[in-house]
C-alpha cells in the first residue's frame, strides 16, 4: 500500500520560539497513524537541528527542508548542500517548488541536478510540479505538468523513483485561497499517475505517492484526500497553525 503524506511546508515563516511551539502544540495533538501514514514539517534551514530534537521520538513525523543546492559544496555564499541537510538530520527536501522556479529562476535543468543531490546524500524528495492560470486556462496543463515531470525525474532509475514523492501544485491554487476541484486534482493526480506508468511501468506508478498543494485546509481536506490518486497533500499556510495542520493530518488519517 502507497505512504499518505501530510507534509507542512513553513516557507519564510516563524522565528525559532515560534517553530518550537508550533511543533510542540502539533505533538500534543497528534493522533494515532497507522503504518501507510506519515507527518513531514519542513521548516526553514535555522530550525532544523533543534526541530529534528523535538521531533526525535514522534515516529510518525520526519523532517524536511525547503531546498538543497544542486552542487555538493563550493564557493556557493548562502547556500545549503544535500549533504548538510543529511547531515542534521533531514529526511525529506522539497525540490521545483513554483516559488522557487519562478523567484530563484530554479531552471529544470537544476533541478534534475538538485534531485540527483539529495537521492546522491541519501534523502528522500518531495518534487513538485503544477500549471500558472494560464496554462490551465488553455486547457495545456497535463502535457506542462508532464513535461516538467520528465525534465526532472525521467534521468532516474525505477530504484531512484522509490525515494521521490510527487506534489501537484497548481500555481494559482497556492496561498490564494483558490482550491483546485476534488475533480480537477483527481484528474491531473491520475494523468501524472498514468506518466509514470508510461515511463516505469504500472507497479512504480501505483506504488508512488501524489500530494495535492494549493490552499488546503481542514474544511476542504476530507473531500480532496477522497480521491483515489490523492495520497495527502503539501501544506503551506495552513502548516502554521497547529489546530489548522492537525485537522488537515485527521483528514489524511480518516481517508
Ligand atoms: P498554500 O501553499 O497551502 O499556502 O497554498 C502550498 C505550497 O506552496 O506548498
Amino acid at each position: 500500500m502507497r505512504k499518505k503524506i501530510v507534509a507542512g511546508n513553513w516557507k519564510m515563516n516563524l522565528d525559532l520560539d515560534e517553530g518550537a511551539e508550533l511543533v510542540n502544540e502539533i505533538f500534543k495533538g497528534l493522533p494515532v497513524l497507522s503504518e501507510n501514514c506519515q507527518v513531514v514539517i519542513a521548516p526553514p534551514f535555522i530550525h532544523l537541528k533543534e526541530t529534528g530534537e523535538q521531533l526525535t521520538g514522534m515516529i510518525d513525523v520526519h523532517l524536511g527542508a525547503q531546498n538543497c543546492h544542486h552542487e555538493s559544496s563550493g564557493a556557493y555564499t548562502g547556500e545549503v548542500s544535500a549533504g548538510m541537510l543529511k547531515s542534521a538530520g533531514v529526511e525529506y527536501v522539497i525540490i521545483g517548488h513554483s516559488e522557487r522556479r519562478e523567484y530563484m529562476k530554479e531552471d529544470d535543468a537544476m533541478l534534475a541536478k538538485k534531485v540527483n543531490q539529495a537521492l546522491t546524500n541519501g534523502l528522500k524528495v518531495i518534487f513538485c510540479c503544477g500549471e500558472p492560470l494560464e496554462i490551465r486556462d488553455n486547457n495545456t496543463q497535463n502535457t506542462y505538468v508532464e513535461s516538467e515531470i520528465k525534465a526532472g525525474l525521467f534521468h532516474l532509475s525505477e530504484k531512484q523513483l522509490n525515494n521521490i514523492v510527487l506534489a501537484y501544485e497548481p500555481i494559482w491554487a497556492i496561498g490564494t485561497g483558490r482550491t483546485a476541484t476534488s475533480e480537477q486534482a483527481q484528474d491531473m493526480h491520475a494523468h501524472i499517475r498514468s506518466v509514470i506508468a508510461n515511463q516505469y511501468g504500472e507497479d512504480a506508478a501505483y506504488a508512488i505517492s501524489i500530494l495535492y498543494g494549493g490552499s488546503c485546509k481542514p474544511s476542504n481536506a476530507d473531500e480532496l484526500f477522497a480521491c483515489p490518486d490523492v495520497d495527502g497533500g503539501l501544506i503551506g499556510g495552513a502548516a502554521l497553525k497547529a489546530k489548522d495542520f492537525l485537522g488537515i493530518i485527521e483528514a489524511m488519517a480518516n481517508s
